[in-house]
């Protein structure tokens, strides 16, 4: 079962997806967990070029068509390197971030529209879908106040820099937010959209049960 976890900068992704692992690997399910972009040694240097804040000034500005195709050379290597080795040796994949987030950010935040990274998706991703999106949608501003407390804290303790998307303005989150909703409204099946403002443990809580309503129990024989 391929699982990823969608959302704005702050939504809690990461939090829920360690706390779902921990979860299923207690209950016996063999687990890999990764993230997008990133995850791959290539997918790493990526990460660490597009995120950076001094990225624009160091190369002259990044064109969007030039962070959606990093964003695909990444996510590509990830399905060869991580994804795809995974699901094949029978693990659960959880993925922070997948191509929802290309739709989103440079689909409708950067404004290249939805239908170029779906394009892009069947080409370079095989049209690879995950089994389950989980989608984390508290308030925008909510999200936005989290992750900003969260990255001051990480430029404090590590001294990296994540901070490149941070400094668009809200009309660039909004943008954001109207599509994850839009995705959400398009596949009712794969998206389960959490909108409430709910603690941490509420919110993995409905998420623990959603995924174990779609798997088969650890032990029962697989079929071939
Ligand atoms: P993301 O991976 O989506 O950017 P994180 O999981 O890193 O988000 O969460 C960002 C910050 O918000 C963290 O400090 C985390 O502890 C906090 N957080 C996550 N979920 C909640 C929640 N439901 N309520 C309050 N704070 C939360
Ligand atoms: P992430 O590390 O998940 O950030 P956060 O924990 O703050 O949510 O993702 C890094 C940034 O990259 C985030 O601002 C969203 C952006 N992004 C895209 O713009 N397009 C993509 O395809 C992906 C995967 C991420």
């Amino acid at each position: 079962m391929f699982i990823t976890f969608e959302g704005l900068d702050g939504s809690g992704k990461s939090t829920q997806l360690r706390l779902l692992a921990g979860s299923l690997t207690t209950r016996g399910y063999p687990v890999v967990s990764t993230r997008n972009p990133g995850g791959t040694p290539l997918g790493d240097s990526i990460r660490a070029l597009i995120l950076d804040s001094r990225t624009d000034a160091a190369v002259g500005g990044i064109a969007p068509e030039t962070e959606m195709a990093l964003m695909f050379a990444d996510r590509a290597q990830s399905l060869h390197q991580i994804i795809r080795p995974a699901l094949a040796a029978g693990a659960i994949v959880l993925c922070d971030r997948y191509t929802d987030s290309s739709e989103a950010y440079q689909g409708a935040g950067r404004g290249l529209g939805p239908d170029r990274i779906l394009a892009m998706h069947r080409a370079v991703c095989h049209n690879q879908q995950p089994d389950l999106t989980i989608l984390l949608l508290p308030p925008l501003a909510a999200s936005l106040a989290r992750a900003r407390r969260r990255n001051e804290r990480h430029l404090r303790t590590r001294g990296t820099d994540e901070n490149r998307f941070e400094r668009e303005d809200d009309g660039f989150y909004a943008r954001i937010y109207d599509q994850y909703e839009t995705i959400a409204a398009r596949e009712p099946d794969r998206v389960l959209a959490l909108r409430d403002e709910a603690s941490i443990e509420r919110i993995a809580t409905t998420v623990l049960a959603a995924v174990l309503e779609r798997l088969p129990s650890p032990s029962a024989p697989r079929t071939p």
